[in-house]
């Protein structure tokens, strides 16, 4: 019996959109068919880079094609909406870079789109299909580490003023929606919510420290987790060297330690301690380039599995979006000098 083969067309031909077509093609029944870019020439290398027959200059004409099932947005943040929208419209599945987008209102038109033309939406955030992210999850919320006391996350990268001066949406309100955490920093907001659950509340400061920028490369924050527990979340993109991202999880009976992928220590009363090297490389904090397709192939499969069984994505829009609600709640404690509760931005 031949097994029927997703086709796949990738939004956005800069810097991520590689690792889409790398984990497209990793997977034995998806398939690239086309790519679109707004910059011609973009598009045309990246299709020749990727063999790819098909290239657009405009994504509404790349969803016009009846063999393209899933549309990946691999543009910049503040364009993923109005582009998933269409998409869900075309009756595509979408695969969306992090962050959904950067305000609620539009993050809701996506979702509303999505349910209202029946299509399956995931948000990437490649960390959370880590095993050690998994093993981390399963300890906490099984109890394991006793009632959790502490959920620490220090996401430090280095990004030079040239990357923002890379493209001219970097590093703007408009179109990157933040700076430090919105971008980069979502990564370790997204994990560590997802390990300890969710955040009630923050208290922060931000700002443009050391770069040229109108939003943060900076940020401290103060979090309350609904569960009780209290934590501290550092994020920048301007120290010298990066340094890799570290997640500490701190129970009365038990704590673990993550470095990118590996758990550094996973120490729990009556248990031997251990560590625990992850076998996918994270990358990212130095270089944003330096990325494996690892986490990017497991979305694909399971974007697939969950259009094949009818199911959620194992990422779906409600869950991608809490990093962003959280972000900013951050940027409005920042502004205003108050503690703000999620629940009252929604
Ligand atoms: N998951 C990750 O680890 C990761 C890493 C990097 C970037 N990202 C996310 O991916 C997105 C893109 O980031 P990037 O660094 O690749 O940006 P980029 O600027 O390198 O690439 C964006 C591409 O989109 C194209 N583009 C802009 N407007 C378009 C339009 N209307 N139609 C078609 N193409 C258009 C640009 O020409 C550019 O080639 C962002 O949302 C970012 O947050 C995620």
């Amino acid at each position: 019996m031949e097994t029927k083969r997703f086709g796949f067309g990738i939004i956005g031909c800069g810097n991520i959109g590689p690792s889409h077509a790398n984990a497209i093609n990793a997977v034995a029944d998806a398939q690239l068919i086309a790519v679109t870019d707004i910059i011609e020439d973009k598009a045309k290398s990246f299709a020749e880079k990727f063999n790819v027959k098909c290239w657009y200059t405009d994504y509404q004409e790349m969803l016009k094609r009846d063999d393209i099932d899933v549309v990946c947005i691999c543009t910049p943040s503040g364009m993923h909406s109005e582009m998933a929208v269409a998409a869900a419209d075309a009756k595509k599945h979408i695969l969306c870079e992090k962050p959904l987008d950067i305000s609620i209102e539009a993050i809701d038109k996506m979702l509303d789109a999505v349910r209202r033309n029946k299509v399956k939406l995931s948000g990437v955030f490649q960390r959370r299909t880590y095993d050690s992210s998994i093993k981390a999850r399963e300890a906490v919320r099984s109890g394991k580490l006793g009632k959790m006391v502490l959920g620490d996350a220090y996401l430090k990268y280095y990004r030079s003023q040239e990357y923002y001066n890379s493209a001219d949406w970097r590093g703007t309100w408009s179109m990157d929606g933040g700076g430090a955490l919105m971008n980069q920093g979502i990564h370790g907001i997204d994990l560590i919510q997802w390990i300890m659950g969710d955040i009630e509340s923050v208290f922060a400061k931000a700002g443009a420290l050391a770069r040229d920028i109108e939003v943060e490369d900076t940020a401290v924050i103060v979090v309350t987790y609904k569960n009780g527990a209290y934590g501290v979340i550092e994020g920048t993109t301007s120290v010298y060297p990066a340094i890799p991202t570290r997640l500490e999880l701190h129970g009365e009976k038990g704590s673990i330690i993550m470095e990118e992928q590996t758990i550094t220590k996973w120490q729990v009363i009556g248990e031997e301690s251990k560590t625990f090297e992850g076998d996918e490389k994270v990358g990212g904090s130095s270089h944003p380039t330096d990325i494996s397709a690892t986490g990017h192939i497991r979305h694909v499969i399971d974007l697939i599995s969950a259009i094949k069984e009818d199911r959620e994505p194992a990422i779906n829009g409600e869950s991608a979006k809490k990093a962003v609600e959280v972000i900013l709640a951050v940027y409005e404690s920042a502004r205003t000098g108050k503690e703000i509760r999620i629940d009252d931005l929604r």
